[in-house]
């Protein structure tokens, strides 16, 4: 059985990806307290309540975390959030203020403060039991110029340019990275952040199953192969 964290375990992909790895040891990190605590008791997992764009919190959790695991074999970073609109658009409708200065921040301290955070908690423990596996739930926005979300596309680029950079490092200490990029699912995601897209656009969306097949097969991947940078979309979302 291998020890996997996973961030936001309580929502979408998280959830799925949880479901399908649930004969592995799971330490499952969200900050929707009941949501977690739900999935964990019917996952029989580990639960630990964690704002992953707070400092002091991730410092926290992870050292539980290791006193409780001891070993990390395997780190997804699912914990994510969305906002969208040009910045010249001072009262985007329906979610107003959206591009507010703390709305901005809280989106750059989650989408790549959290992934930096939860990776430089994990890698000097994953050094020491020689080796470990990290794969970020990135996005099309990691890959792509997306006009309409500007400052979702600063996140998630940010965070692939962070993988990019460590990736060598952490492999001459055999450490495999994979971002996975999604283009639309069907979560909540949207509706978490107040801006449910219409049902057709919905319909062109991956099922979180297809995502999360994904990154099982990554886990499963022979020990001396690694995917550095995966893309998958559904044929409909072209
Ligand atoms: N859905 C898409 O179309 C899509 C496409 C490409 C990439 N992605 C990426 O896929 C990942 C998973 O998204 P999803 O679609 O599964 O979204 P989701 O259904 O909203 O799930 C995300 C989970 O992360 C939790 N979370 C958010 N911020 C957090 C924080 N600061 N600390 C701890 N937990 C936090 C959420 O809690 P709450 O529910 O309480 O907010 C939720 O449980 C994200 O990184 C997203 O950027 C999504």
């Amino acid at each position: 059985m291998k020890n996997i964290v996973i961030t936001g375990a309580a929502g979408g992909v998280g959830k799925e990806i949880a479901n399908l790895l649930k004969g592995e040891n799971l330490f499952l990190i969200d900050y929707n307290q009941d949501g977690l605590n739900l999935l964990a008791n019917k996952l029989k997992a580990n639960a630990y309540v964690c704002d992953v764009s707070n400092p002091i919190q991730v410092e926290t959790t992870f050292k539980k975390i290791f006193d409780d695991a001891k070993t990390i074999d395997v780190l997804i970073n699912c914990a994510g959030v969305w906002t969208k609109g040009e910045l010249t658009k001072q009262e985007y409708e329906p979610f107003k203020n959206i591009n507010t200065l703390e709305r901005i921040k809280q989106l750059i301290d989650t989408n790549t403060f959290g992934i930096i955070a939860t990776i430089k908690s994990v890698v000097p423990i994953m050094q020491k039991q020689g080796g470990g596996q990290i794969i970020n739930i990135n996005s099309q926005s990691g890959v792509v110029v997306e006009e309409f979300c500007p400052v979702y596309n600063a996140s998630k680029s940010g965070s692939m340019a962070f993988s990019r950079a460590i990736i060598n490092d952490l492999g001459k200490h055999n450490i495999k990275l994979t971002d996975i990029c999604p283009g639309l699912i069907k979560t909540n995601f949207y509706v978490n952040a107040k801006d449910p897209l219409p049902k057709e656009v919905m319909d062109c969306g991956l099922e979180p199953s297809d995502v999360a097949n994904l990154v099982l097969y990554v886990v499963n991947l022979p020990k001396e192969i690694t995917l550095p940078t995966i893309e998958i979309k559904n044929m409909k979302n072209f």
